[in-house]
Formats: structure tokens, C-alpha cells, sequence
């Protein structure tokens, strides 16, 4: 049996309450779906409601620590050198819409560099978790990115563009990376919840996952997941990830290089040329 740290505990109690939360309200708003009225309101009142119950959770066990939230941006605390970051729905559109794939994030960071992060699932009840130094693991299973090494039986997952705000570079942008990795991989899924995706490549269900233009919130749990599952967290062209970097490539130890390359549109090398 696997033994959590307190904190470790702290995150996981915050986010698996919360997520009993969201189960209820997931399940009003498969009802919400034929009414008229739509589940729009109901859905952001529930994802505030969500944060409300995790900032409460997380500030009992540590009063003085900073934050980090989606829907309430940065909130100083007496320390400011520990800010737990966190996306209360990851996930909001499937959600809204019913699909039964979303989940909580919560990272911590020191100093901006991120030392423990839990990403719960509530509804298969899975917890994501890893601590810096300390291995990633799935509920009480210690996590190791897949050893998949040919491109040809590689699954990746991304995310699509679809803010307005967005704009056409990054629309771009994607349509020239999907261009790149289009027709050499066993594909490629957009399931809508980067945390998820992050928390798969570190259970070797994905065996890589790229992005463009996200948040802290949604990856800060994750890039540290995936990290001590043994993977790669980079830029798309290369550079180590960093929390507010412009774009995110995240794969297993064995197949990090060859996307680089792929991405960049050099030819592969060795064996994987073939
Ligand atoms: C979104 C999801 C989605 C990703 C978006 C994120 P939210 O987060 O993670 O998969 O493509 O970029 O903004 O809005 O559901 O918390």
C-alpha cells in the first residue's frame, strides 16, 4: 500500500469532495439538456460553486498559502511563495454537454516550479497524483509512461483551437502541427480535458499529448504527473515547459525526440525512418 504524504492528502480530500459535488451536478444537467433553458447558468454557477469548495478545503489545512483559479485569478496569501493552482472543471464543455469525461486539477508550487499535483476524475474515480521526487500514481498504483518507440503505434491526444479570442495564427498554427503528425501516427483524440490528457500520457494511455495557448490551471498538476511518470514535458519546439509557455509537448521517454522531430518537420532518423 502506497503511502500518501499530508499534503498529498490535503489535495486529494479537497478534490475528491468537490467531486462528489460535480456528480450531482453532472447528473442535473443530463436533465438540463432537453429543457428549454439549456444548462449553460447552471453549469458555470456549479464550476464557481466547485472552486468555492476546494479554495475552503485547501485554506483549512494551509491558511497562509496563495492562489491561483480559473474563474478567480490570483488571490495573495501571507505566503506568496506557495500558490496552489487550480482548475476546479477541467473539462467545462464536455460537461455541459453531458460527456462523461472531466475532472479537478489542483498543483502546488514553490517559487513557480510545481511540487505536488492531484488531478481527480470523480466519476471513475481515479486520482492522478505525484509528488516532486516522489513517482506518480494512479489511486494507489505507481504510474510509468507507456515504452511504446515507433511512431507508426504512437496515440496521441491534443486539443483544438476553438476560442475566438484565439485567432487565426493559432488556428494555424494547429492545422500546420496536425499537418505534420497526420497520416504518420495510429492517431490522434481531443477528448476536451487537457488535465486528462496530461494524467494519460502518465499512465501510458496516450503516448503523447500536445497543445497550444493553455492556462496554468490546466496543465500545473499534470507536466508534474507526467514528469514523475518518467515522460518528457517540453515546448513543441524543444524548450524545457514552463507554467504561462505558449504551447506544450508532453510524450513518453521514447518517443519525445521523434515528435520534436516530427513536429519540426526534419526527417526521422534510424530505425524510425523506415
Ligand atoms: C479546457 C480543456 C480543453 C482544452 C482547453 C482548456 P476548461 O479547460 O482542458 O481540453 O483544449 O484549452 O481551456 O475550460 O474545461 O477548464
Amino acid at each position: 500500500m502506497t503511502r500518501r504524504s499530508a499534503l498529498i492528502n490535503v489535495m486529494a480530500r479537497a478534490a475528491e469532495r468537490t467531486g462528489r459535488a460535480l456528480i450531482r451536478d453532472f447528473g442535473e444537467v443530463e436533465q438540463l439538456q432537453v429543457s428549454r433553458k439549456g444548462p449553460a447558468d447552471f453549469v458555470s454557477a456549479a464550476d464557481i460553486k466547485a472552486e468555492r469548495m476546494v479554495r475552503q478545503e485547501l485554506q483549512r489545512a494551509r491558511p497562509e498559502y496563495s492562489f491561483l483559479l480559473e474563474e478567480g485569478g490570483r488571490i495573495d496569501g501571507a505566503d506568496k511563495q506557495h500558490v496552489w493552482i487550480v482548475d476546479p472543471l477541467d473539462g467545462t464543455t464536455n460537461f455541459l454537454h453531458g460527456l462523461p469525461h472531466f475532472c479537478i486539477s489542483i498543483g502546488l508550487a514553490r517559487d513557480d516550479e510545481v511540487i505536488a499535483g492531484v488531478i481527480y476524475d470523480p466519476l471513475k474515480d481515479e486520482l492522478f497524483w505525484a509528488e516532486k521526487n516522489a513517482g506518480a500514481y494512479l489511486n494507489d498504483r505507481r504510474l510509468r509512461v507507456s515504452a511504446r518507440k515507433q511512431l507508426d503505434d504512437a496515440l496521441l491526444a491534443t486539443g483544438i483551437p476553438f476560442r475566438l479570442h484565439e485567432g487565426k495564427p493559432v488556428k494555424e498554427k494547429f492545422i500546420d502541427q496536425l499537418q505534420s503528425v497526420m497520416g504518420r501516427l495510429a492517431g490522434v483524440r481531443r477528448f476536451g480535458s487537457a488535465a486528462l490528457d496530461l494524467a494519460y500520457v502518465a499512465a501510458g494511455r496516450y503516448d503523447g499529448y500536445w497543445e497550444n495557448g493553455l492556462h496554468p490551471w490546466d496543465v500545473a498538476a499534470g507536466i508534474l504527473i507526467v514528469r514523475e511518470a518518467g515522460g518528457f514535458v517540453t515546448e513543441i519546439g524543444g524548450r524545457r515547459y514552463e507554467l504561462g509557455s505558449p504551447d506544450i509537448l508532453a510524450t513518453n521517454d521514447g518517443l519525445h525526440e521523434p515528435l520534436l522531430r516530427l513536429f519540426a518537420g526534419k526527417p526521422q532518423t534510424g530505425r524510425l525512418a523506415d
